[in-house]
């Protein structure tokens, strides 16, 4: 049941039922996808050798306190973490743990607040002390994967230009994509259609339009693509426990092309590595 004032102010809808968001829209994405990117920022100095994924998750949920903000995943399906933390093999979905992030380790932070019932999603990796040349490889592969799948973006186009953007280029550097997570509609709500699949053809997949508000996430493995769930019933790893890297990017679709919402305001986007002083 939708009444007036959730009528009045529910995002337009096109014929696919993808939301297309407003300028009014576009701004309070802007606003909570910001307090997700200086989050990120701020793990920079956290994360090293010795410090555990629970504390990582306890500064995430104080940052977003602190900002007026609440984690997305809190309470999610049972979910019972502020963030997502996955290390090494793990592809997504890490649930943290006392356990100390060890030297050489590469770990995903994903965080999603809701700021006045809207989302903003973004997930990056880190470099635990100091990292071997495959690790950091694959951590560069998938983070230019990531920028290949936003250039893609632009009315007109299918989603699945995004997904032929990102798979050509990974599989070029000899990286596999994951096929069974993808990347979702986003806004006043926290997955919502489209599906962006990391992987496909250019021709595959709904046009994009204006105003619509959308995830990207490749996950990259260093082997093959294939993953498994956990007992846990969340976590996802690798099945040949080859190395897994993924970065998030909440983005909107404007006139010709897309606008980047989680962008670090520090300039901090780039692989891991901590941010040159
Ligand atoms: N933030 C994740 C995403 O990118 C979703 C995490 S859901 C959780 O879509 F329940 F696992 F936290
Ligand atoms: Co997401
Ligand atoms: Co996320």
């Amino acid at each position: 049941m939708v009444n007036y004032v959730d009528a009045a102010t529910a995002p337009l809808k096109n014929d696919g039922s993808i939301r297309l968001y407003d300028a009014a829209g576009f701004d309070k994405m802007r606003q909570v996808c910001q307090i997700t990117a200086r989050c990120l920022d701020s793990l920079y100095d956290l994360i090293q050798p010795g410090v555990t994924t629970a504390e990582i998750d306890r500064h995430v949920l104080q940052f977003g306190l602190d900002n007026g903000v609440v984690p997305a995943t809190l309470g999610y399906r049972g979910y019972k973490y502020s963030s997502c933390t996955s290390i090494n093999h793990v592809v997504c979905h890490g649930m943290p743990n006392d356990k100390p992030l060890r030297d050489g380790d590469i770990v995903n932070v994903d965080v999603t607040y809701i700021l006045d019932g809207w989302h903003g999603d973004s997930s990056r990796m880190y470099a635990v002390g100091q990292l071997k040349r495959a690790a950091e490889r694959l951590l560069e592969v998938t983070y230019e994967s990531l920028l290949r799948g936003i250039a893609a973006v632009k009315p007109g186009a299918r989603t699945g230009a995004i997904g032929e953007a990102i798979q050509s280029y990974a599989e070029s550097e000899r990286c596999s994509v994951v096929r069974d997570f993808c990347g979702h509609g986003v806004g006043r709500l926290f997955h919502d259609t489209p599906n962006i699949l990391h992987y496909g053809r250019t021709n595959d997949g709904p046009v994009l339009k204006e105003g619509m508000i959308f995830t990207i996430e490749p996950m990259l493995n260093i082997g093959k693509p294939h993953v498994k769930v956990l007992n846990d019933g969340w976590t996802a790893v690798t099945r040949d426990r080859s190395l897994s890297a993924q970065y998030e990017h909440t983005v909107g679709v404007t006139k010709d092309g897309c606008e980047v919402f989680t962008l670090s305001p520090g300039g901090h986007d780039r692989p891991g590595l901590k941010p040159r002083p």
